[in-house]
């Protein structure tokens, strides 16, 4: 059974934002307390940023709190709920956003990066679940759960091992999740979020890289975001739209998730070695 939200109202409902202070997050926070009348937690570890934001939002007469808050860290999203509860009550959407990017050949990635990736892309997720899922289906109201994946969680890429094993992990994830939740005939929505390329400072944040292959693969994904990624504010307006619907899939680029899905589907099912089209790989994030 699923879950449709297409008759949830936005208005006066609760969102809470991860990686709320930048990029994709940023642009789903203005939208949902902006245009869509939603109170919004900014939940984000960047805490300057996040202040700033949330100053500014404000000052538009939108309603919001800032939270510094670690993903990877399943104690501060603990509070982080407690303090969504104490401030606004009951959560209409939870969007586990925050993530990272780390480019490397696999074994030359130092091990604290390994872990740091996993740490906030995979149990920032799991952690945004167990802290706000619980509540959620207790409520019985209709509510969301969005989490990011990518157009990298369906398919592969070398240099970005990491990052697309931990896209992959969520969406495996976000599809048991939603298996659970129709086990529970709960009124939570669960979407699996994969966006394609959005302009936003996820590559050109990262540091340089002295192996020039490396090298290359950084400069080709922040030129490809650069010139063919659509802004934030139009994927915050998809995504909310898709959400709205109640959509399971949810996805920036409809075209290209349908084709990368169809080649992901079609190696599996032949059980081909792993291969990709070069041309195709640097459309990865
Ligand atoms: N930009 C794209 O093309 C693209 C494509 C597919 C998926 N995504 C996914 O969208 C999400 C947002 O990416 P973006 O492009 O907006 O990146 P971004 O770098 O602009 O924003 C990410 C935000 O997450 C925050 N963050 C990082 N670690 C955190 C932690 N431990 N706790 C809390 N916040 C933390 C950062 O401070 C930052 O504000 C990510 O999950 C990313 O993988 C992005």
């Amino acid at each position: 059974m699923s879950v449709s939200a297409s008759n949830l109202s936005w208005q006066d409902g609760v969102a809470v934002i991860t990686g709320a202070a930048s990029g994709i997050g940023e642009a789903l926070a203005r939208h949902a307390a902006c245009e869509l009348g939603m109170k919004v937690v900014l939940a984000d570890i960047a805490e300057q940023p996040l202040q700033k934001l949330a100053a500014a939002l404000g000052k538009q007469g939108c309603e919001v709190l800032a939270v510094p808050t670690d993903v990877a860290n399943a104690a501060s999203m603990t509070a982080l709920a407690e303090t969504t509860r104490s401030h606004f009550g009951d959560v209409t959407l939870l969007v586990n956003n925050a993530g990272i990017e780390v480019l490397g050949f696999s074994w030359e990635i130092p091990a604290a990066q390994w872990d740091k990736i996993l740490s906030v892309n995979i149990h920032g997720v799991v952690n945004g679940v167990k802290a706000f899922a619980g509540a959620m289906v207790d409520t019985g109201k209709r509510c969301v759960i969005a989490n990011m994946s990518s157009i990298a969680g369906i398919s592969i890429a070398p240099i970005q091992a990491s990052y697309v094993m931990s896209k992959h992990a969520v969406l495996a994830f976000t599809e048991c999740l939603y298996l659970e939740m129709a086990m529970k005939s709960a009124a939570v929505q669960v979407s699996a979020v994969l966006p394609g390329p959005v302009k936003t400072n996820i590559f050109a944040t990262l540091k340089q890289y002295d192996d020039p292959i490396v090298a290359g693969h950084h400069q080709a994904m922040v030129e490809l975001l650069e010139s063919n990624g659509i802004t934030p504010q139009a994927a915050a307006r998809t995504i909310f739209e898709q959400l709205a619907s109640g959509q399971f899939w949810v996805s920036t680029h409809p075209e290209m998730t349908a084709m990368m899905a169809k080649q992901r589907a079609a190696n599996l099912s032949s059980l081909a070695k792993p291969s990709i089209d070069m041309d195709s790989a640097v459309n990865l994030d």
